[in-house]
């Protein structure tokens, strides 16, 4: 017996085929892009989602009975539009999460609702990448488009839809449109009726493990898989990529080091931060919360300096030696803590925790003669550690005590990395065996929905292992030090970064 996982994602629809014990058994990946019409502007057209959806259920289905799958869970991007008529059909492509046209609708939003309200209502500020000032974009700018609009879905949502002919979404997912009572978990009223929008148009609102609809004769032709299957209402991929790293109790924090690092922490009750630095999301274990910071250039930060400064160890790496990565790596573990007075600011694509500043910039500070390459690959590390920890230092003010983080995705290869992170955080990190990401969560959360196990805790202490933890070393106190230092980097330097960035508008 399987659950089937599906994460519809940027540039890939991603599904697992994962077994009552936790084992991926397959994979399929189908890859697509998405377009950028105009510049701040990303969209695809949803039908290639479904495409690529169906080629990857069927490829999962080859070879084994589609009766043994009990279940599918559905997770994806969040934040995307995607706009139905009255026969279901879509009226224009996905404006998706990294699209940031609505950045004028985001302060329309906020004035007419109010800056205090829209944070208690819906946690978190409105910003330009969430749904319902896309949706304000649309009535503004694309008015018959906006009058043929009866249903509004998020993309996971969307391939619910298409597989079974059903409109539902998950908490976790809603959470993120800026349209949901995040403290109550159901779509606020309030704000509708004073944006003037119909509740109609949104899908029922439920919590992630919900069994919401079955495929139906129509997702059975598409796909091959049985009429009457449970779909499982699922979560955001943030929330499902935490499922599936055994994030599912207060006090449990992952961090994930990806081309952006986004910092996830469980929380039992709902807290705001104060200033709406850190996105408060429903989460998708029922009943919980979560707060998140995202930094957009974590291991990015370091895929950038190697492309741009470490062609050499790229050239070794092509003629058969190490991976340039490990090379430059080697060379920073060769430097003291602290890269002897070299601090690096990891906002190369402006920043959105703690700083949310599209105008803040990379720096490196202190530089002296005596800097190399070595000293200047340990700062980017250093930098990017130290960045991460300011979205965990908010959490710990609201009362959140890590006792043990999660260190997941690419950059967690490096040993000096991961020792850096855990002296940086001062706590004590570990790697899980669990390493698909968000499909492998919604197949979890596929799992529980059908009754392989009573309770997302329990699935995931099932299905979830630690297999490596790493305690504050010898440089903690170091780094403490090096932190208060960093922090006063960017109060320093922001009005710079603010003239630069107008120099280059001009
Ligand atoms: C979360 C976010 C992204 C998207 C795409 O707030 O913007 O993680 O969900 O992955």
């Amino acid at each position: 017996m399987y659950s089937i996982g599906i994460d519809v994602g940027t540039s890939s629809v991603k599904a697992l085929l994962v077994s009552e014990s936790g084992k991926v058994e397959k994979s399929s990946s189908p890859e697509y892009d998405f377009l950028t019409p105009k510049p701040l502007w990303a969209e695809t057209d949803p039908s290639i989602w479904w495409e690529a959806t169906q080629k990857a259920i069927r490829s999962l289905l080859e070879g084994i009975d589609p009766s043994s799958v009990r279940a599918v869970g559905l997770t994806g991007q969040m934040h995307g539009m995607v706009a139905l008529d009255e026969k279901g059909q879509v009226i224009r492509p996905c404006i998706m999460w990294n699209d940031q046209r609505s950045y004028e609708e985001c302060d329309e939003i906020t004035e007419r609702i109010g800056e205090s309200e829209v944070l208690r209502i819906t946690g978190n500020p409105v910003l330009a990448g969430f749904t319902a000032p896309k949706v304000l974009w649309v009535q503004k700018n694309e008015p018959d488009a906006f009058a043929r609009i009866d249903k509004i879905l998020l993309p996971k949502d969307y391939i619910r839809y298409q597989l079974t002919g059903d409109f539902f979404t998950d908490v976790s997912d809603a959470s993120g449109m800026s349209l949901l009572n995040v403290g109550k978990r159901t779509w606020s009223d309030s704000l509708l009726d004073s944006l003037g929008w119909s509740r109609e148009w949104l899908p029922e609102v439920t919590e992630s493990t919900e069994a919401t609809a079955k495929i139906s004769i129509d997702g059975y032709e598409a796909t091959g898989l049985p009429v009457g299957t449970p779909v499982i209402a699922g979560g955001g991929d943030c929330a499902a990529q935490a499922v599936g790293s055994a994030i599912v109790r207060e006090g449990k924090v992952s961090v994930t080091l990806g081309t952006s690092g986004v910092v996830f922490a469980q929380s039992d009750q709902y807290r705001v931060e104060p200033e709406g630095k850190l996105h408060a999301f429903c989460h998708a274990v029922p009943g919980k919360w979560h707060l998140m910071g995202v930094m957009l250039s974590a291991a990015g930060s370091f895929q950038w300096f190697k492309n741009k400064f470490g062609k050499e160890e790229a050239r070794f790496e092509s003629e058969g030696g190490p991976n340039a990565y490990d090379s430059l790596t080697q060379g920073a573990a060769q430097v003291p803590p602290g890269s002897e007075g070299c601090l690096f600011l990891p906002y190369l694509s402006g920043e959105r925790t703690p700083h949310p500043d599209p105008h803040a910039r990379g720096a490196f500070i202190g530089l002296s003669l005596r800097h190399g390459l070595e000293h200047m690959a340990r700062s980017v590390l250093e930098g990017v550690s130290f960045g991460l920890n300011d979205s965990l230092s908010l959490m710990r003010k609201l009362g959140i005590d890590p006792s043990n983080v999660i260190l997941t995705g690419g950059g967690t290869r490096s040993g000096l990395w991961k020792q850096m992170l855990c002296d940086v955080f001062q706590a004590d990190c570990s790697l899980v065996n669990a390493k698909e990401g968000a499909a492998y969560g919604a197949a979890l959360l596929g799992a529980v929905g059908v009754g392989v196990f009573d309770s997302v805790e329990s699935a995931s202490d099932q299905w979830i292992a630690e297999t490596e933890r790493v305690t504050p070393g010898e440089n903690t106190k170091e780094y403490q030090e090096l932190y208060s230092i960093y922090g006063s980097l960017y109060p320093t330097l922001r009005k710079t970064f603010h003239s630069l960035a107008e120099r280059v508008r001009e």
